[in-house]
């Protein structure tokens, strides 16, 4: 009796020992010392599903990692400083690059161009020579261009796989989500919206019409819901008054697309987000690189999702996102190109 006890809970520790060694993931913060870095590497500390925590910055990892490493749950949390890149980026499964510059007033996202297009293909490089399988996450802005830039230097570098390159553009899903649910009054969780297009201005593209609340809205709460969700991060540079843009609501977007992401890699069905991808839903009209609704599982991209049926209007507003994503993204391959 007492012996085969013994062997089934043997049996029991050594299945859930092994089923738990297969989610061992090991996540990689690259400009964790910054606004969003911060707040994000905390928030990646709390997700059971983070099980190594690797925290680089050219400047304070170290620092942020030692305070992050006492929040008491199961995961280590490692720092690098700046001459630790390939050391930081050791056998990660995923990457999550916040690096760069961001936004002041009356700036746009493009403007940040000049800067961190040079940053973020500098860490790309380093990811293909590392970790060429990681999943890459970007969240330096202008997305629309530090993707391309990233795939282009995996693709030089011969390790580009689409399924594992993503722009984070879950800010706007939760801005849709949140001012939808104010103009309507209701609760968060009932006003999802699948956004589309581009993470920067007229390219960020909400389908209110596809959502049971947002279809009904009279034309001048429409325009105007669709202009918040779109220069909504415009106020909080305003708001910051030149301290920068977005942290704390885009540490808490970013932790929740990496969250999805990782649900996708451990085998969880039906976790659909939008992200930034290498789509052909466009590539017709030469824009190979688009946010929709992706399907997410354990490569990565498991589908991309086509639109669904929109609106007249919401058509309109795709017309104006379309040559100007072209030329976003044209821009960041034109850089790594020449
Ligand atoms: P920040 O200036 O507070 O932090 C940036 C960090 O990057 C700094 O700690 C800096 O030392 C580090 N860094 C610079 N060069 C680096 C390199 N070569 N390697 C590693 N780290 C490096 O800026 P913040 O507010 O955290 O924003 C970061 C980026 O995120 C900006 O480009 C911003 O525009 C973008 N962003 C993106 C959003 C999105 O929805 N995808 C939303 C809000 C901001």
């Amino acid at each position: 009796m007492l012996a085969r006890s013994a062997v089934r809970a043997a049996l029991t520790n050594s299945r859930s020992f092994s089923s738990s060694a297969a989610r061992q993931t090991k996540v990689a913060v690259l400009g964790a010392g910054g606004g969003i870095g911060q707040p994000l590497s905390l928030l990646l500390k709390t997700n059971p599903l983070v099980t190594s925590l690797s925290l680089y910055d050219i400047r304070g990892a170290p620092g942020v990692a030692a305070d992050v490493s006492h929040v008491d749950t199961a995961s280590e949390v490692n720092g690098y400083p700046a001459d630790q890149l390939d050391q930081a980026l050791e056998g990660v499964e995923v990457v999550v690059i916040p690096a760069g510059v961001p936004r002041k007033p009356g700036m746009t996202r493009d403007d940040l161009f000049n800067t961190n297009a040079s940053i973020v293909r500098d860490l790309a490089a380093a990811v293909a020579r590392v970790s060429p399988q990681a999943h890459v996450l970007i969240i330096s802005n202008p997305v629309n261009s530090t993707v391309p830039i990233v795939a282009s230097v995996l693709e030089k570098a011969g390790v580009f796989d689409p399924r594992r390159l993503f722009g984070v553009t879950t800010l706007d899903v939760v801005r849709a989500r949140r001012f939808l649910a104010g103009v309507t009054n209701n609760h968060p969780k009932d006003t999802g919206v699948t956004v589309v297009g581009g993470h920067s201005g007229k390219t960020i593209v909400p389908l209110l019409s596809q959502t049971a609340y947002g279809k009904g809205l009279d034309q001048e709460t429409w325009s105007k819901l669709v202009y918040r969700i779109q220069f909504g991060g415009d106020e909080v540079v305003k708001a910051k008054d030149g301290a920068g843009s977005a942290t704390l609501s885009m540490a808490y977007a970013g932790a929740k697309f990496t969250d999805a992401l990782l649900r996708g890699l451990k085998g969880e069905k039906g976790v659909v987000t939008p992200t930034f991808v290498k789509s052909d839903l466009f590539a017709d009209q030469g824009i190979d690189f688009f946010s929709s609704n992706v399907e997410l599982g354990p490569n990565g991209v498991e589908k991309i999702h086509p639109l669904g049926p929109i609106s007249a209007e919401e058509q309109k507003l795709l017309d104006e996102c379309l040559p100007d994503l072209k030329k976003n993204i044209e821009k960041g391959k034109n850089f790594v190109a020449n």
